[in-house]
């Protein structure tokens, strides 16, 4: 939520800052604002809505200066107009602040910092961290933030600049994400990578109560007692070029059709068909820690969460561990009981999504910890006591895709190697559902290669109000995914149910205006997955019978079900386990030219953002 961008160095800092906000939109579009110093005295330029606005303030009032920094925010306290945007300043305009957050204690201390003459002009919260800083400034910046962390309560990370102590940006983070990279007299602090990677892949990645000072000659780090701390860079192995769009209109549909290489990447060197073996090397796991672990709990928000119910699936049917799965943002605020011998896994794209991170903060005293994110070095990274990556590369649209099928073939490589440490599962078929592994990349190309079915299935769906999508099994999760992409890119409103729920009222709802998206593919080698799709076939002619518009996925060639069906999608058949990640491709690409036929905006959706550091 909200992306800051800050530069120090010998470039003007405008277009640069400006170029930092626009890869940083994506975490939040409701206002903009810049700030610049010159000569000693600070400019700032503010605009509410998109990035646009400011550019085209900046195109009619330009600023030139010596550095600076920008914010694109998402609204938290205060409505997203232009005197809620920010930078926001102290009461001399002499300090400005960008921040991502949410001060907890800023009414007590607006009111107090009021009673001592301060002037606030906004309804923010972030106003009274540059009061604080004027409040504690004796000539040196660092040393005034320092202080100020003492009074702030609360998750953030904010930026600040003082004409009085120039040349240097300070910086800090208390929760939600900032980094800083530095190369030949420049610096510069952002929200995430992208935003950093057209100058450098050396990142430092600031943790909870640092405050870095970022100037041209490099960059110093402090703790909250003001004592010089070990800055430890880290390098980041993604290219500039993949967070740009590549020739596709939206990054959703470039993320989307990145899926058979994010799928490779991420298997890659992690199993061998020869030894029929997984091999999850980079999990700080031995052996022996893995089978200690009697029961499995993840934890999980939005598209996360329906990937971790769909390796719920997977890790009991495959290795019989008892699997339980719940949202990090309700799991605080109840009281669970958690056995012996738990292993949390943690499911977070972004890596710093405030309520997975709380909820992984407070396990970590009952069990060991997995996380499976995409970015390194991100916050869950450091809570963790082990990690797997995704190796999807920049996610930059707010939709998750790639994430969410590489979070999948992360699931489904755990589940092998556990079964293959606890012997649920013989030699042979390790090598099958391996074999079925490899074969996956290439039947997401042939799905990709039919997309313009799909997009002229959009054509006679996208005026609908509502639309439901059913499925059983490792199933659901992927009816509740495509119910959410459709709700967030389209606006659209959307269900995922269980199929087998309908009977018991959703049944209710079904009428000639209301399309039923059906997740039909099985497992030709299985009889369960037989079974399940043969209920599939009756709960398709219950809604068929009450004249509901019927969307089916299923096999290549299954007459049958393109029959009973309106509109049929097709999918090449695999193993049950692997089936999700074919399946709810189709779906992503329906939610997005819903989407497009309706005007929406793809790749930032109102009111979402894509790194979510609210609670
Ligand atoms: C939906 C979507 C969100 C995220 C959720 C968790 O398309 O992207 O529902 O999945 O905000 O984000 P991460 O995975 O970064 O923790």
């Amino acid at each position: 939520m909200c992306g800051i961008f800050g530069y120090i160095g010998p470039r003007d800092p405008v277009p640069v800052i400006m170029g930092g906000l626009k890869s940083l939109e994506y975490r939040g579009y409701d206002s903009a604002g810049i700030a610049i110093v010159h000569d000693q005295k600070l400019q700032v330029r503010r605009s509410s809505g998109k990035l646009k606005n400011l550019e085209e303030l900046l195109a009619s009032e330009p600023l030139s200066g010596e550095f600076g920094l920008g914010h694109t925010r998402w609204a938290t306290h205060g409505r997203p107009t232009e005197e809620n945007a920010h930078p926001h300043r102290d009461c001399h305009g002499r300090i400005v602040v960008a921040h991502n957050g949410i001060i907890e204690n800023y009414l007590a201390l607006k009111r107090k910092l009021s009673e001592e003459g301060h002037k606030f002009t906004t309804e923010t919260d972030t106003e009274v961290i540059a009061h604080l800083i004027e409040k504690h400034f004796d000539g040196n910046l660092e040393n005034a933030v320092v202080k100020t962390l003492a009074d702030l309560k609360g998750l953030y990370a904010f930026t600040c600049i003082c004409v009085d102590d120039p040349q240097k940006i300070v910086a800090v983070r208390e929760g939600n994400p900032l980094i800083v990279g530095a190369v030949d007299g420049e610096g510069f602090v952002a929200s995430d990578i992208p935003a950093m990677l057209p100058y450098t892949r050396s990142i430092l990645f600031l943790d909870d109560h640092e405050v870095a000072v970022v100037a041209r000659n490099g960059i110093r780090l402090l703790d909250t007692a003001g004592n010089s701390r070990q800055p430890h860079f880290q390098h980041i192995a993604w290219d500039p070029i993949m967070a740009e769009k590549g020739g596709y209109k939206h990054f959703m549909l470039k993320e989307i059709y990145e899926q058979p290489v994010a799928i490779e990447n991420t298997i890659l060197g992690r199993f061998s068909l020869d030894a029929n073996t997984v091999h999850l090397e980079d999990v700080a796991f031995t052996d022996d820690i893995w089978r200690s672990f009697k029961n499995i709990r993840i934890l999980a928000c939005g598209t996360s969460w329906h990937a971790a119910l769909a390796g719920k699936y997977m890790i009991e049917s495959l290795a019989r561990l008892p699997v339980e799965v719940d949202y990090a943002s309700e799991y605080r605020y109840r009281n669970p009981v958690v056995l012996p011998e738990t292993l949390f896994i943690f499911i977070t794209q972004s890596g710093e999504t405030l309520d997975t991170i709380a909820a992984q903060r407070q396990v970590r005293d009952q069990g060991k910890t997995l996380t499976i994110t995409n970015v390194v070095g991100s916050m869950t990274t450091r809570v963790a006591d082990a990690v797997l990556y995704t190796r999807a590369g920049p996610e930059i649209g707010v939709a998750s895709t790639k994430a969410f099928t590489t979070q999948l073939a992360c699931l489904y490589l755990i589940a092998l190697h556990l079964a293959e440490l606890h012997k649920t599962l013989t030699e042979p078929q390790i090598r099958k559902a391996l074999t079925d592994l490899t074969e996956l990349p290439n039947k997401i190309e042939r799905i990709l290669d039919r997309a313009k079915h799909v997009e002229d299935i959009s054509k006679s769906l996208f005026r609908q109000h509502d639309f439901l999508f059913l499925a059983r099994g490792i199933h659901f999760p992927i009816a509740l995914e495509g119910a959410l992409k459709l709700k967030e890119l389209s606006y659209i409103h959307a269900e995922g149910y269980p199929a087998g729920e309908m009977k018991h009222g959703p049944n209710a709802l079904i009428d000639e205006n209301l399309p039923v998206v059906f997740l039909a593919a099985y497992d030709r080698e299985s009889d369960a997955s037989h079974q399940r799709y043969e209920k599939v076939l009756n709960n398709i002619k219950e809604v068929k019978s009450r004249d509901g518009i019927i969307l089916a996925l299923g096999n290549e060639g299954d007459s049958d079900l393109s029959e009973s069906a309106d509109h049929f999608i097709e999918v090449s058949p695999t193993n049950e386990f692997l089936l999700p990640i074919l399946e709810v491709i189709p779906l992503q690409l329906l939610a997005y030219y819903c989407a497009v036929r309706r005007g929406c905006d793809i790749d930032q959706p109102r009111n979402l953002a894509k790194s979510v550091t609210v609670e």
